[in-house]
């Protein structure tokens, strides 16, 4: 089987995490399916040259000609740019991707730092993300902003779809890894974020809608369903994140504990996501276009080999994704090749080769 995966590296250290990533897809070892890879632009780069963050084209041949794309990351300015809008928000509205995904794991047999082996699932499409804003004077003159917050049963039915189903992929592929490397050796779980102590219409509506998908399917009745309020989540997150699986959040909440999860790891460069919906998947590393180190041959690339690894996942290769987390995890825990990220001075390109020969 050939495989089709759009590139698309965009901005600053985009340009070099993504050919590393694609040096390790190509290192998998026989059996493996075949790469062909698609070249794609995008970025605020290409902006500034040409006007254009997000060519038709880049969309028109990831839906036509690709099985899946990676994406490396974007400059967007922090000031309003006339006729600019970030070129990632726009693929994920375009390609209905609706489901970010983003496991936060330390390396297996890594000794230091909190044991942690979760995967967070953000809902990317709702919430306060809407952007539903209004401000009101009052007749003295006093302002009052509002912001409307959108729940809806059908994004809240699907979200909860893809935790339950991400749950028992996870346990399988924990199946096949040897008990005493395995972080969780509880059931497959599904903890739902959310505060319907207060929120009880719109969190509660969340709440419901994902607790009711486990009757859709008898499959399903094997997961163990939690539930943990934002605030202590965040708290109990950092207290002790080994007790959490797969954790299932609207928008808002899933983009604040996702964040503050890859601080768990020690580096944005090792934290992978997956933009996904039901009919394509963009791999896409967490971190940004890290101008300050741009250009030098020193970022990280786990993070985008990581997300590699996901996109395989997603489209059904999870013994060659397991092969990737399993050569990443070998290099770091080895630890005689570190970027400067994590207090060493290899290169990206001598940390690739090594994954790439663990493979
Ligand atoms: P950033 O993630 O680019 O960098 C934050 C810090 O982490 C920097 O010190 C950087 O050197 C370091 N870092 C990040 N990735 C690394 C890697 N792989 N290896 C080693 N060090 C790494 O976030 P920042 O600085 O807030 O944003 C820079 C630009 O990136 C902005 O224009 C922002 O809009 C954009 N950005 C884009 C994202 C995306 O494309 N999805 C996400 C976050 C930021
Ligand atoms: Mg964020």
């Amino acid at each position: 089987k050939t495989l089709t995966i759009g590139l698309i590296p965009a901005d600053g250290i985009g340009k070099e995490v993504i050919p590393a990533a694609r040096r390790v897809l190509e290192a998998l070892p026989e059996g493996a399916p075949k790469f062909n890879f698609v070249h794609l632009d995008a970025g605020f780069e290409l902006f500034q040259k040409t006007g254009v963050a997000l060519p038709e084209e880049t969309v028109e041949r990831l839906r036509a000609e690709c099985d899946g794309a990676l994406f490396g990351a974007v400059s967007s300015p922090s000031h309003r740019v006339a006729g600019y809008s970030s070129p990632i928000v726009a693929l994920r509205k375009k390609l209905d991707l609706y489901a970010n995904v983003r496991p936060v794991a330390s390396a297996r047999g890594q000794k230091d730092g909190k044991p942690v082996d979760m995967l967070i699932i953000r809902e990317n499409t709702e919430c306060l993300y809407i952007k539903q804003e209004r401000i009101e004077t009052t007749p003295s003159g006093e302002k009052i902003a509002w912001a409307d917050r959108r729940i809806s049963e059908h994004a809240s039915r699907r979200i909860g779809r893809m935790a339950f189903r991400m749950a028992l992929a996870r346990d399988a592929l924990r199946q096949k890894t040897p008990e005493a490397e395995r972080l969780w050796k509880g059931p497959p779980t599904v903890t739902i974020v959310h505060k319907s102590n207060v929120l009880s219409t719109t969190d509660g509506l969340f709440r419901e809608t994902v607790r009711a998908v486990q009757g859709e399917d008898p499959a399903f009745e094997g997961v163990r369903v939690e539930e943990q309020l934002v605030d202590s989540m965040v708290y109990r997150m950092f207290r002790e994140p080994h007790c959490f699986d797969v954790a299932v959040a609207p928008n808002l909440y899933g983009d604040i504990i996702s964040d503050g999860a890859a601080a768990l790891v020690g580096s944005l460069g090792l934290v992978p996501s997956a933009n996904v919906g039901d009919t394509f998947v963009v791999g896409e590393p967490v971190h940004g276009s890290a101008p300050d180190i741009a250009g030098q041959g020193k970022a990280n690339p786990v993070a985008a080999v990581r997300s590699a690894g996901l996109l395989l996942e997603h489209l059904g290769y999870t013994n060659e994704a397991a092969r990737i987390y399993n050569a990443v995890d070998s290099v770091l825990v080895k630890g005689n090749l570190v970027t400067p990220d994590l207090g060493g001075n290899a290169t990206t390109d001598q940390l690739t080769d090594a994954i790439c020969r663990q493979l």
